[in-house]
């Protein structure tokens, strides 16, 4: 089998640094999974011996704690750093950055409207520093349902969210309201990776895309190879490939998730070039 990479996949700038973070704070905890990538966490786990907190109660005084890329709400790190635990920030900066217009917005007596998944951990770390007026809208209709407090406006959008439906949402609360302040939130390494995939997608017999089943990004780049081909999969290693798959198709396209490692692109690549 033919094998074609997407000029741009996997790792981002935010995951990057915070794996480096984690590598240099031996001994330590996540708050979280680190990034949405278990083979990765379990290889910090292993190599460093970076451990895993799921609730905030089962941290003890003078752990060291690291903050995912996707950030936490703002009350969990003030109640971390009332543990007397050592918190380390790997929050991305594009996520920080979402966080810190919704704080001054809603300060400034905005009303706050973010485009994202109110149950991912980015949004919930944002909707967080919102002092008032707060609605998170996952798509246009959403906003049917909403009553703002404030006829001034602002808006942030989840940094893997589409920008396709950003602008419709955009479009609509311009119409409907005198001032609309627009921040666009979404990050590039996701406009790079999805542009790479939907190019390679059209190219292609079979696309395989590699990252967490819980990872946004991955699932958003899975959806939008299968506009263009419906022989699209989406894996988390190379256990999960299926022959049958390949049966009569020559060329293989191959793209990943912000938060999959390399060396797990490089075993997925090799056992489909055997094939
Ligand atoms: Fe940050 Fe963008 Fe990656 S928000 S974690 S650089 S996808």
């Amino acid at each position: 089998m033919k094998v074609k990479l997407a000029s741009s996949y996997g790792f981002c700038f935010g995951v990057k640094r915070a794996i480096k973070i984690a590598e240099s704070y031996e001994n330590s905890s996540t708050m979280g999974p680190l990034i949405h990538n278990q083979n990765e966490i379990n290889r910090l786990k292993n190599d460093y011996n970076v451990g895993l907190y799921n609730e905030l109660g089962d941290v003890k005084e003078n752990d060291t704690v690291i903050i995912r890329t996707h950030g936490i709400p703002k009350n969990d790190l003030k109640e971390l750093k009332q543990k007397d635990a050592k918190v380390i920030n790997a929050t991305c900066p594009f996520v920080t950055t979402p966080q810190q217009i919704v704080k001054k917005m809603s300060q400034e007596q905005y009303s706050i409207l973010i485009f994202g998944d109110e149950e991912h951990p980015e949004v919930k770390g944002v909707k967080s520093y919102a002092t008032d007026d707060v609605h998170v809208v996952q798509q246009l209709s959403d906003l049917n349902t909403i009553h703002f407090k404030y006829d001034k406006i602002a808006t942030v959008a989840q940094t893997t969210k589409k920008k396709e439906i950003y602008l419709d949402i955009v479009n609509h609360l311009i119409l409907k309201n005198k001032e609309v302040r627009v921040f666009n939130t979404i990050c590039d390494a996701t406009f790079e990776n999805q542009d790479a995939a939907r190019e390679l997608s059209k190219e292609v017999d079979i696309m395989i895309v590699i990252g967490g089943k819980n990872s946004s990004n991955t699932k958003q780049l899975h959806s939008i190879c299968l506009e263009n081909c419906a022989n699209s999969y989406l894996i988390e290693n190379k256990n999960e490939l299926d022959n049958n798959w390949f049966t009569n198709h020559e060329i293989c396209g191959i793209t990943a998730g912000a938060s999959t490692p390399d060396w797990i692109i490089q075993e997925v690549v090799d056992e489909i070039q055997k094939i």
